[in-house]
C-alpha cells in the first residue's frame, strides 16, 4: 500500500490571507518540539540555481523564522533542511541527488531531523517518482507553483511521520503576503514576474515555472517602497524576460515605464534587473537606461549563440546581426555599460562554423564576461529530440569559445583604473578581514581597506589595481 500523502491539483480558495492560520499553527507545533528537544529547533534553507530561486529562499526562511525555527545557516545538520532545487543543466540535479546521500547520514544521527525538497526539479515527474522509490528519508516534497502553501505544509509535515507530496501541475495567480527574511539588509531581489513564455527549445524553465504572470506595479512599487523604509539601497528586479514586463496586464506598465517609477522611490539607490531577452529589448529601456541615475551600469543579455542558424533552431527569434546591433546601440548610448551574456555551446547540430560566429560576436561584441554552457539534454523539450552533438567534439567547442571570451573580457577589465567609483560596501573580505568588499555599479568586485561599520553604504573608492575580474582599491 502507497503510504505517501499526495496532493497534485488541489485548486484551493487560494488568496494572501489563507496562510495566516497555518503560521499560527506552526508557531505551536514548533514550540511543542522545542520542548520536547530541549532547546530552540534549527533550519536551514540551501539554494540551487538562479536569483529567482534565491529569493523564493528568503521567503521560505521567512516562514520558518516567523514559525520559531532558528536558522542553522549553511549547516545541513539541522532540524529541518529544506533543498530549493534547480533543474536547468542535469548537473544541477545531479548536485542535489549528491547532497541528498549525505544528509541522509545526517538523519541518521537526529531522529527528529525533516526534510524538504522543493522548487524546479520537483516539476518533474521523473524526479518525484526517483525520490519516492529511492529517497525514502525525504519528509516533504512541493513544487513551484505552491511555493506559498508553505506554512500549511510544515504543519502537515510536522503532524505526520508520511512523506508528503504536494506537486501542483499548473501556475495560478500571484500570492503577495508571505513573511520574507532577506540574506542581505541593504540590497533586495524583488519579483516582477513569473514563469516564462519563450520556450527557447533547449529550456526546461517554462514546463517547471509555468506561463509568464507579471505582478501589478502597485504591488512592485509598495513593496520596493518598504524595502527603502527598511534600509534597502539596491534592489534587483527579477524575471524570465523583464522586458515583457506588463504584456499580460491589462492597462500595465511596461517594463521602461516600471523602471521610471522605481527611478522615484527616495532612499532606493541603485537598481538592477534580470534577465533580459534580446528580442524584446526596446529602444525606450535603453533611453530609460541611458538618462537614470540608478539604474546600474551593467546588462546581462543572454546571447546563447551567435550562429543566425542555431539561434533559429534555440528559438529565440533575433539573428546574429540582430543582437549586434543591439550590442552597439547600447555602448553608444550608454558608454560605461558593461555587457555581460550567457552562451550555450554543444547545442544540437553546432558545427565549427558556429562557433566561429559566436566567436565573431563575441569580439564585436567585447562581452565585460560570459557564462559559458555546455548544452544539457532536458527531458521534454524540442531540442531533447534533434540529433545531439557528441560531447567531444562539445568539449572543443567550449574551449574555444571560453579562449574568446577570457580574452575579450581580460581587454575590457582594468578600464576603470585609477577612476574614483562609488561602491556599496557589501561584507568583509573572506581572506583579509582588514579589507571590505564592495561592488561597482557595473557589478564588478572591489576590494579595499576599510570599518565593518560601512556594510550597507555607498562609499567612493579608487580604483587602483586591476586584477582580473577584481580591483584593488582605497576610500577617498
Ligand atoms: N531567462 C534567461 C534568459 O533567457 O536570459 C535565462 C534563464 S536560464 C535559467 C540561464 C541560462 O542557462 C540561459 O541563459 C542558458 O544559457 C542556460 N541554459 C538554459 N537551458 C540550458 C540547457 N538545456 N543546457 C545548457 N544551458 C542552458
Ligand atoms: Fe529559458 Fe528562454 Fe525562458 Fe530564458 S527566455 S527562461 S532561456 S525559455
Ligand atoms: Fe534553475 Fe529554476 Fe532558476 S530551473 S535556473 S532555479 S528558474
Amino acid at each position: 500500500m502507497n503510504k505517501d500523502t499526495v496532493n497534485e491539483n488541489i485548486d484551493p480558495e487560494w488568496g494572501d490571507d489563507d496562510q495566516k492560520p497555518y503560521l499560527e499553527h506552526g508557531k505551536k507545533l514548533v514550540k511543542e518540539l522545542a520542548e520536547k528537544l530541549g532547546r530552540q529547533p534549527t533550519c536551514c534553507v540551501v539554494t540551487f540555481g538562479c536569483q529567482m530561486n534565491a529569493r523564493d529562499s528568503e521567503k521560505l526562511l521567512g516562514v520558518l523564522l516567523d514559525m520559531g525555527y532558528a536558522d542553522n545557516g549553511e549547516d545541513e545538520n539541522a532540524d529541518f533542511v529544506v533543498y530549493n532545487t534547480c533543474t536547468v543543466r542535469d548537473h544541477a540535479n545531479q548536485r542535489v541527488y549528491g547532497r541528498l546521500g549525505a544528509l541522509q547520514g545526517y538523519k541518521r544521527q537526529n531522529a527528529d531531523m525533516k526534510i524538504a525538497l522543493c522548487g524546479c526539479m520537483m516539476q518533474e515527474e521523473a524526479v518525484i517518482d526517483r525520490i519516492r522509490k529511492s529517497y525514502r528519508f525525504v519528509d516533504l516534497l512541493f513544487g513551484t507553483h505552491n511555493l506559498y502553501t508553505f506554512p500549511q505544509l510544515v504543519c502537515d509535515m510536522l503532524e505526520s511521520d508520511r512523506m508528503i507530496i504536494s506537486v501542483w501541475k499548473k501556475e495560478h495567480g500571484i500570492v503577495e503576503e508571505l513573511p520574507v527574511s532577506r540574506k542581505y539588509p541593504f540590497k533586495s531581489g524583488v519579483n516582477i514576474m513569473f514563469g516564462c513564455n519563450n520556450f527557447c527549445s533547449y529550456c526546461i524553465v517554462p514546463y517547471v515555472r509555468g506561463r509568464e504572470r507579471s505582478r501589478n506595479a502597485k504591488d512592485i512599487l509598495m513593496e520596493v517602497e518598504r524595502l527603502a523604509a527598511d534600509g534597502v539601497k539596491e534592489v534587483m528586479l527579477l524575471g524570465q524576460n523583464v522586458n515583457s514586463y506588463g504584456n499580460d496586464l491589462e492597462d500595465g506598465l511596461t517594463f521602461p515605464q516600471l523602471l521610471r517609477e522605481i527611478e522615484k522611490v527616495e532612499g532606493i539607490e541603485r537598481i538592477r534587473f534580470m534577465s533580459s531577452h534580446p528580442k524584446d529589448l526596446s529602444d525606450d529601456l535603453i533611453e530609460v537606461m541611458a538618462q537614470s541615475k540608478k539604474i546600474c551600469r551593467h546588462l546581462h543579455l543572454a546571447m546563447q549563440s551567435g550562429s543566425t542558424r542555431i539561434l533559429k533552431s534555440m528559438n529565440r527569434h533575433y539573428t546574429k546581426e540582430d543582437y549586434l546591433r543591439l550590442a552597439e546601440k547600447l555602448r553608444d548610448r550608454i558608454p560605461d555599460l558593461a555587457l555581460t551574456t550567457d552562451i550555450i555551446v554543444g547545442f544540437p547540430g553546432e558545427e565549427r562554423s558556429d562557433v566561429e560566429e559566436t566567436v565573431d560576436v563575441i569580439r564585436r561584441a567585447e562581452f565585460d564576461n560570459a557564462f559559458t554552457f555546455i548544452y544539457s539534454i532536458r527531458t521534454g523539450t524540442p531540442a531533447a529530440k534533434m540529433e545531439q552533438v557528441d560531447r567531444q567534439t562539445a568539449g572543443e567547442h567550449f574551449d574555444i569559445v571560453l579562449k574568446a571570451v577570457q580574452e575579450t573580457a581580460r581587454k575590457r577589465a582594468g578600464r576603470l583604473t585609477g577612476r574614483v567609483c562609488d561602491v556599496l560596501v557589501e561584507e568583509v573580505n573572506d581572506h583579509d578581514p582588514s579589507l571590505l568588499t564592495g561592488r561597482l555599479s557595473n557589478n564588478v568586485i572591489v576590494h579595499f581597506p576599510g570599518d565593518p561599520s560601512l556594510i550597507g553604504q555607498i562609499v567612493d573608492v579608487r580604483l587602483n589595481e586591476c586584477k582580473g575580474f577584481y580591483y584593488l582599491g582605497s576610500m577617498v
